[in-house]
């Protein structure tokens, strides 16, 4: 949630990230921090904004040294150029893409923001829980404010240490300790050649690119095209991103609390740059749909000495609970089914924000398993830290494998489904499932039948994930494009499946969606229904086929029009999907065509399907 892109490189000479310094081409880090922040719009979207320290501002109708800064309501894939002000020579500059939290979408909410004086500017990501309390303090000591952000109270907060004799650093650190809550802050000053990040909660990565250059950003993907040589920031540490002379600039880490030094190793990662790239597809989300067959062969591949690591965890807690938020947290219903049918084992499921109440029955005999794609969303991570704070172990199912989720667990199963950038989660969420079954057979004491179940489904992945089929849905998409309301039902473990296909259709497509237990209609939801409400029935070939078959006669008897997924037709259904069947698999390929269905109405209503309005990627606030 809201992406941070920063820069820092040399002033003069030396290759960096634009070319040869020196010779022409001078540093502009508002446009290298422009390239970096639409990689990450996935984050946040309704705005954004760059302040550039300049150089040689006074031709640009700056003050050299100055700090210009641009921001505008709106997406910052949609920006060209920057305005002419930010382009003077720059090697210093930060910039934030915004998904509003408090106060409006408008110019003035927009980070970056400024103190009094104009001199500190900062951008942010989470929320500062006691920023009232702080502003009104700020505000009678006689500080103004020209937004309603939490934010802008941190720029005014270091200025007021600076008045009090502080140096921008200590100021800097003073601050950070007096704020509460999850955040990631990036700091700049007026009179400094440094930039100071810190995070508590929110994810912050400091790249180190050549020759002195190095970059701080929300996710990696941002500056793959710098480097892959990155330095992991944990929670209360800081970075201080300092130019020695003008050639170079170098970064040293301190713990917040203490002060300490850290000593941070340099990580090579070997992720590619395409894979974060939409290629020839006009998409991400229709991009990730497609690569599912891949992405799930990877997931079936998992170290087997690691699911079964796990399933020993599992077999040996005093009880065992999965969590997760959104699409994870419906993966994480599933799991309760798989655990129950495949290994007739008992395991709890709670969404990471409604996980409080499960603290009194956790001991350091628990086990807690979080489903998550980013392995950064704030309540699943509250979710753990209860869950530790008492003792419990910790697995992650995570498919950013560097990500909090991942480093506060004690064994953390990596999804390896490569960058998921939509903010529909699609292949993750395919691969959640085939790691939770996979772990449900290792408990049973099958892997084997669970792996062999699994490379099958795969197998047949390609008769749903070709050009005939995506027409097909396309087709069914037009249908119903106006329709105001869609009802999914499923039964057992496909009762999950039509709680995330209701995400799924909402998130992208805008039109209400509900998903219910097939047997639960009668008890209220079928009043919902009128002539041609569209109505999805999953309907796999397994016991509980002649029931939702009958669920789906009771809503045809109403009016429905009755969409059927199943591997075979039916006379109840008006349009049929067909899905290769598969058993316990069958969530994983009734899935499938209700992602494409969803991005097919997404496009066909002009919903742009990889940034949903009102919604982020990675939901780092509570
Ligand atoms: O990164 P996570 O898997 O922890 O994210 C959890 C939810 O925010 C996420 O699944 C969300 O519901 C997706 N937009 C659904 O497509």
């Amino acid at each position: 949630m809201c992406g941070i892109f920063a820069y820092i490189g040399p002033t003069e000479n030396g290759q960096t990230s634009q070319g040869q310094a020196g010779q022409g081409q001078p540093p502009k880090a508002a446009a290298i921090v422009l390239k970096g922040l639409k990689k990450l719009e996935y984050r946040g979207y309704d705005s954004w904004g760059i302040a550039a320290k300049l150089k040689n501002g006074a031709s640009r109708g700056a003050e050299a040294g100055e700090i210009v800064i641009e921001k505008h309501v709106g997406k910052i894939s949609e920006v060209e150029k920057l305005e002419d002000k930010m382009l003077g020579e720059s090697s210093l500059a930060i910039g934030h893409s915004r998904w509003a939290t408090h106060g409006g979408v408008t110019n003035y909410n927009a980070h970056p923001h400024t103190s009094e004086d104009g001199r500190v500017v900062v951008v942010h990501n989470g929320i500062f829980e006691n920023f009232l309390e702080l502003k009104e303090d700020l505000i009678a000591k006689g500080h103004q404010f020209r937004s309603e952000t939490d934010t802008e109270i941190f720029a005014h907060l270091i200025e007021e240490k600076m008045h009090a004799g502080l140096n921008f650093l200590a100021a800097f650190k003073a601050s950070c300790k007096m704020l509460t809550g999850r955040y990631a802050v990036v700091a700049i000053h007026r009179d400094e050649n440094m930039i100071l990040a810190a995070r508590r909660g929110s994810p912050l990565i400091v790249g180190k690119g050549q020759n002195g250059e190095y970059f701080v950003a929300s996710d990696v993907p941002a500056f793959l095209e710098y480097t892959k040589d990155i330095m992991y920031l944990d929670d209360n540490q800081m970075v201080v991103l300092d130019r020695e002379g003008a050639s170079a600039a170098s970064a040293a880490f301190f713990n917040l609390e203490t002060d300490e030094k850290i000593e941070k190793r340099v990580i090579s990662i070997d992720w590619k740059e395409e894979m974060a790239e939409k290629g020839a597809y006009p998409h991400f989300m229709i991009k990730e749909i497609m690569e599912q067959k891949e992405s799930l062969a990877r997931a079936i591949n998992t170290d087997e000495a690691l699911i079964q690591k796990a399933a020993q965890m599992i077999k040996s807690a005093y009880g065992t609970t999965l969590v997760g938020c959104g699409t994870a947290g419906k993966v994480a219903m599933m799991g309760e089914y798989f655990f129950a049918e495949i290994a007739k084992k008992h395991v709890n499921t709670k969404f990471g924000s409604e996980f409080k109440s499960a603290r009194h029955f956790l001991t350091d005999r628990s086990l807690v398993i979080a489903v998550s794609q980013s392995g950064e969303t704030a309540d699943t991570l509250e979710a753990l830290e209860t869950a530790k704070a008492r003792g419990a172990k910790i697995i992650s199912i995570v498919n950013v494998e560097t990500s909090t989720m991942a480093r506060i667990s004690d064994l953390v199963i990596p999804l390896k489904a490569g960058p998921e950038k939509a903010v529909a989660s699609t292949k993750a969420t395919t691969s959640q499932i085939a790691i939770l079954i996979l772990l449900a057979y290792a408990v049973s004491g099958d892997l084997n039948e669970g792996k062999r179940m699994l490379v099958e489904v795969d197998g047949k992945l390609n008769d749903m994930l070709n050009p005939r089929y995506e027409k097909h849905i396309e087709g069914i998409a037009e249908q119903i494009k106006n329709a105001q309301d869609i009802i999914i039902i499923g039964r057992d473990l496909n009762y999950p499946v039509a709680l995330e296909s209701a995400i799924k259709l909402q998130e992208v497509s805008y039109i209400h969606a509900e998903g219910f237990a097939g047997g639960e209609l009668k008890h209220g939801p079928i009043a919902l229904v009128s002539e041609g409400t569209p109505c999805i029935v999953i309907a796999p070939n397994d016991e509980f086929k002649a029931e939702i078959l009958g669920n789906a006669m009771e809503l045809k008897a109403r009016g429905a029009k009755i969409i059927g997924v199943s591997p075979e037709n039916a006379a109840v259904f008006d349009i049929w999907i067909r899905v290769p069947m598969n058993g316990y698999a069958s969530p994983i390929m009734n899935l499938i065509p209700i992602q494409m269905l969803a991005y097919k109405l997404a496009v066909i209503r002009e919903n742009n399907p990889d940034m949903p309005r009102n919604l982020a990627k990675s939901v780092t606030v509570k």
